[in-house]
């Protein structure tokens, strides 16, 4: 039976759902969102970017002061750990930004429907007892971690990302699973709170996927932090005892196994999409062989009115990326329509420094065509010099023949804000002279994209 007539509904209340249903509804479409956790905002917002940026951003400060960074700059502190304010902090800022969604909904008059979602038909779903109908219906699931075979979580010893968050105290050795972004950045907030880190990479270097300088050097900046990186090691055994974690590592290439001892593990090999429990057959979805669901340049499903959106569909797996997906899924519903480009998504891995990239790595730019790069180091950046920060580079990679931007790197304390203007500047076409030559506020750090834009033409000043 019908219990409601809707012209959009969103499954999923993430950063993609919830923007798509805000879009949708301030589009004038009568919109609801399904979420069946007890709190709005997904993965991000409650057990992903938000309290892991809480705790990177409060053992930053911590490590600051109990590392003799402080010291040096003329502030003597005796720095103590109280890790149950800083879990407290991190909850109060989840508190408060799913509650602000929950608000916005209500402003928007989009309806929150508690439950789990699961396809009845090709433009219904039910959930628990309900059928609801829509005319449009717009998948945005997200993703939940991977696991390794026979290595179960128990969020205790062996955690995800999510029990990582959440370690009452601080191990003595922790180590991590996989070098990508989460490997990374919560291997940092337990590194700065006092944690001997061992990181355990399958591949040469980590940080899949990023430009292969940026990889080079990240691995260079995380071991002269203390991090312990086994690149081109994976897991061959993992074996749980009262309060400790025997592993055993295999090269990849070959060769002797080694053992590690640590009281507790995080796995961070990657995220898979959520489509179980959707009942995709009855909308007549399925899934492609990485388990996503696909879509065309406009975010359809093989479904004329099924959309899919962030994580569950293909492309990077980022909330930002979830986002504008949400609201090119809605203005195209209301017949606004917009195509996201996935080359112009930007990747930030927030650690300390951060490490940013928009584009082609220079690896892919080069089999694509002749390039020419300019490079600039942050130690020759007036403002890094001045705060300290010696480490990272900035890489301008543009089309040999027309000097279009195809990729911009970037290692900096503030590199993830700096990609900002690097993406704004290949959304608008821009070749690497117009960065060149658009006046950069001094002294910033920004300089040094305009510094490394001059460099593709050999034309730096302060290199
Ligand atoms: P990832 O794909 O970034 O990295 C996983 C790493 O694990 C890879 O380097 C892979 O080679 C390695 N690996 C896989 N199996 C292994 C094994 N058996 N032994 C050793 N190494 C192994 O995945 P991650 O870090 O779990 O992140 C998941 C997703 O979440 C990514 O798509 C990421 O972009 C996103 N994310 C983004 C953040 C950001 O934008 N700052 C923060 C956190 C997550």
């Amino acid at each position: 039976m019908t219990e409601f007539d809707l012209d959009v509904l969103v499954i999923g209340g993430g950063p993609g759902g919830y923007v798509a249903a805000i879009r949708a509804a301030q589009l004038g479409l009568r919109t609801a969102c399904v979420e069946s956790r007890d709190r709005l905002g997904g993965t991000c917002l409650n057990v992903g970017c938000i309290p892991s940026k809480a705790m990177l951003h409060a053992s930053e400060l911590y490590d600051a002061a109990a590392s003799g960074a402080l010291a040096k700059l003329g502030m003597k502190v005796t720095a103590e750990l109280d890790l149950d304010t800083m879990h407290a902090q991190r909850r109060q800022t989840v508190d408060q930004l799913t509650g602000g969604i929950e608000f916005l909904f209500k402003k928007n008059k989009v309806e929150w429907l508690k439950g789990r979602a699961a396809f009845a038909g090709p433009d219904s779903v039910a959930i628990g007892e309900r059928i609801v109908r829509a005319r449009h219906i717009v998948i945005a699931t997200g993703s939940s971690h991977v696991d390794l075979p026979g290595v179960a979580i128990d969020q205790q010893i062996v955690v995800d990302s999510t029990g990582a968050l959440e370690l009452p105290k601080v191990p003595k050795h922790l180590v991590v699973i996989g070098g990508g972004v989460i490997g990374l950045e919560l291997g940092s907030v337990w590194r700065r709170l006092g944690a001997d880190v061992t990181v355990v990479e399958m591949l040469d270097q980590v940080l899949p996927g990023f430009d292969g300088d940026v990889r080079k050097e990240a691995g260079k900046i995380f071991r002269k932090q203390g991090f312990a990186l086994k690149l081109g090691f994976k897991l061959a055994a993992l074996e749980v005892t009262a309060g400790a974690a025997a592993l055993t590592l295999e090269p990849v290439g070959g060769g002797a196994a080694e053992s590690l001892t640590a009281d507790a593990v995080l796995v961070a090999v990657g995220r898979r999409p959520n489509v179980e429990g959707l009942q995709l057959e009855k909308a007549g979805l399925s899934v492609n062989a990485r388990g996503q669901i696909e879509v065309d340049d406009d975010l359809r499903t093989s479904a004329p009115n099924i959309w899919a959106i962030g994580d569950v569909a293909p492309g990077p797996m980022l909330a930002h990326k979830a986002e504008d997906e949400g609201i090119a899924v809605a203005e195209t519903i209301a017949n606004q329509r917009r195509v996201i480009d996935h080359r112009l998504i930007p990747s930030v891995v927030y650690t300390s420094p951060e490490i940013a990239g928009v584009g082609l790595t220079e690896e892919a730019a080069r089999e694509r065509g002749a390039v020419k790069v300019g490079r600039f180091p942050i130690l020759a950046n007036s403002r890094a010099k001045a705060n300290h920060e010696p480490d990272g580079f900035v890489k301008v990679i543009a089309d040999a023949d027309t000097d279009e931007v195809l990729g911009v790197w970037c290692i900096a304390s503030v590199a993830g804000t700096m990609i900002a203007q690097a993406c704004q500047a290949m959304e608008f076409g821009a070749l690497s002279e117009d960065i060149a030559y658009t006046c950069h506020a001094h002294p910033t750090h920004s300089e040094a994209l305009k510094e490394a834009a001059m460099a593709v033409r050999g034309q730096a000043i302060h290199i």
